[in-house]
């Protein structure tokens, strides 16, 4: 079946990495299947663990099955359109590359179209887009386009460096920098349930809303990771990208155009106005011992690989203001962790009291009105609101008005399908922009420069307890502490 997406040579670097087997080959393997686009996607896997194409084949069909694809798409797929080149790193590497990737458009007719994959850890960035610059990779006869993984930098200097790079050999206009969390079908939807809802927008201001939550929890703890994160750490991992990213969403205008850069424009704009974040209003935690799901699990100085004493932050918890004419004076609390109680990522939009107290609400001293995202896991929406507790005297209860996307649509696709989907046809909505990952770095820098010492929390619970009371200094409280 003839599609509209141009066919397109994906050179994944890192081709043989457990990203890929987990993400990218799966998720393409699965818009194949969903949308019969088998002319559309084939592979050059770039990597040095395997040695030819039938042994990488091999390889990619166990991932593909073990990610449920059908018997029949993975060999079809695999067998004529995936390919391995070995050794890049060795000299003449990458010119063998590029004469790999012209063997494979000759063989299959294909008009040029390149997507280059980096899925490699972020030190080897620079040295492979300057190889691919110089065997001459970033110009074909159709579109070139660089895809990048997170993390994109660790510092502003680091992050302008590699920008530097990256635009050395490449425009803007060819770069896709990978936020998974943008690829979220919840996510995206922020957009829609803002602005395609007039009841909602007219609420979401300094007028009725109160303050603003956003938490992504993992009940996870570090896994096999402790070489990456131990160096990284919650800040850099989780806020500077995947909760700066739902921020903006949450609080950015509407857009001018539903095109990519008019939305990334409000975006940048919304970091710009966030006014330097007090120390006071950072609280960092790092997990101890503790139960999740009946299970006992080791603190974070206990897992393997993490280096003695580490000060390495599992979790963050801040307040943050928009200095702008719709969140003037609202605060936004920010939190990510490992080993929270649950997998949890939600925005909770609280709005303000009536200004005349005419009910009493028996046991509960937060009375607003608020909505509740939750973009993952049980995808939905909830509008809490307060109705008589029937046959009673005046005792309001809050009650959820409750949407659920499971119990509406088909599942969701994964956040790589759609972003692959995305880079094909050449849409950069969801991809972040030089100058948004730099206002990010630029605005937290402080903070990395002069961190808080994480405080301990016992691992199952959502971080230590002065992430607990950060809210308090304004009145307010966490969501699963408030009652509602
Ligand atoms: C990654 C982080 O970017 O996102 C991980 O490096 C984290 O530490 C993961 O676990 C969370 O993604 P998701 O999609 O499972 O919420």
């Amino acid at each position: 079946m003839m599609t509209d997406a141009p066919a397109t040579l994906f050179v994944i670097v890192g081709g043989a990495g457990d990203l890929t087997g987990r993400k990218l080959l799966p998720a393409i393997a699965r818009i194949v299947e969903d949308k019969n686009w088998h002319e559309t996607f084939h592979v050059l896997a770039v990597g040095r663990a395997v040695k030819d194409d039938e042994t990488y084949r091999e390889w990619a069909r166990k991932s593909l099955m073990l990610a449920g694809l059908s018997a029949e798409t993975v060999r079809a797929w695999c067998d004529t359109s995936i390919y391995y080149a070995s050794n890049a790193e060795e000299s003449g590497g990458w010119a063998a590359v590029a004469g790999k990737v012209a063997a494979i458009e000759a063989k299959h007719g294909l008009p040029g179209n390149r997507a280059i994959y980096l899925a490699v850890p972020p030190r080897a960035f620079p040295t492979v887009i300057e190889a691919v610059g110089q065997v001459g990779l970033n110009k074909s006869p159709g579109f070139t386009r660089l895809v990048i993984e997170k993390p994109f930098g660790k510092s502003l200097e680091s992050a302008g460096r590699l920008n530097e790079v990256v635009h050395r050999w490449f425009e803007e206009s060819q770069v896709y920098r990978i936020d998974h969390y943008l690829g979220k079908e919840t996510v995206q939807n922020l957009l829609v349930f803002r602005f395609a809802n007039a009841l909602f927008e007219s609420a979401w201001n300094r007028s009725l809303v109160r303050s603003v939550e956003i938490t992504v929890g993992e009940h996870l703890g570090l896994e096999t990771r402790a070489g990456y994160y131990d160096q990284a750490g919650a800040f850099r991992d989780m806020i500077q990208n995947h909760v700066s990213q739902v921020l903006t969403l949450v609080a950015m205008e509407p857009p001018v155009k539903l095109d990519a850069d008019s939305i990334r424009d409000e975006k940048v704009k919304v970091l710009r106005s966030i006014l330097p974040i007090a120390v006071e209003d950072v609280v960092y935690g790092q997990y101890a011992g503790g139960v999740i799901e009946d299970e006992t699990v080791p603190g974070y100085l206990e897992e393997p690989g993490v280096a003695e004493g580490s000060t390495t932050e599992t979790s963050v918890s801040l307040r943050l203001h928009i200095d702008n004419w719709r969140w003037q004076g609202v605060p936004f609390y920010l939190r990510t962790g490992k080993r929270f109680p649950e997998r949890l990522t939600q925005i909770v939009v609280r709005f303000r009291e009536p200004p005349v107290a005419l009910f009493e609400v028996a046991g509960s001293e937060v009375n607003s009105d608020a909505i509740v995202i939750t973009l993952q896991p049980n995808e939905g929406f909830e509008l809490h609101f307060d109705v008589k507790a029937p046959a009673e005297d005046m005792r309001l209860e809050t009650v959820p008005l409750d949407f659920r996307y499971a119990e509406e649509f088909r599942a969701l696709p994964d956040a790589y399908e759609t972003l692959l989907e995305d880079i094909v046809i050449g849409d950069q909505t969801l991809f972040v922009r030089s100058d948004e990952v730099e206002a990010a770095w630029g605005l937290y820098q402080p903070i990395l420069d002069n961190p808080p010492m994480p405080e301990p929390y016992a691992a199952g619970t959502w971080g230590p307890p002065s992430s607990q009371k950060l809210p308090h200094a304004t009145g307010d409280a966490w969501w699963e502490d408030s009652g509602d």
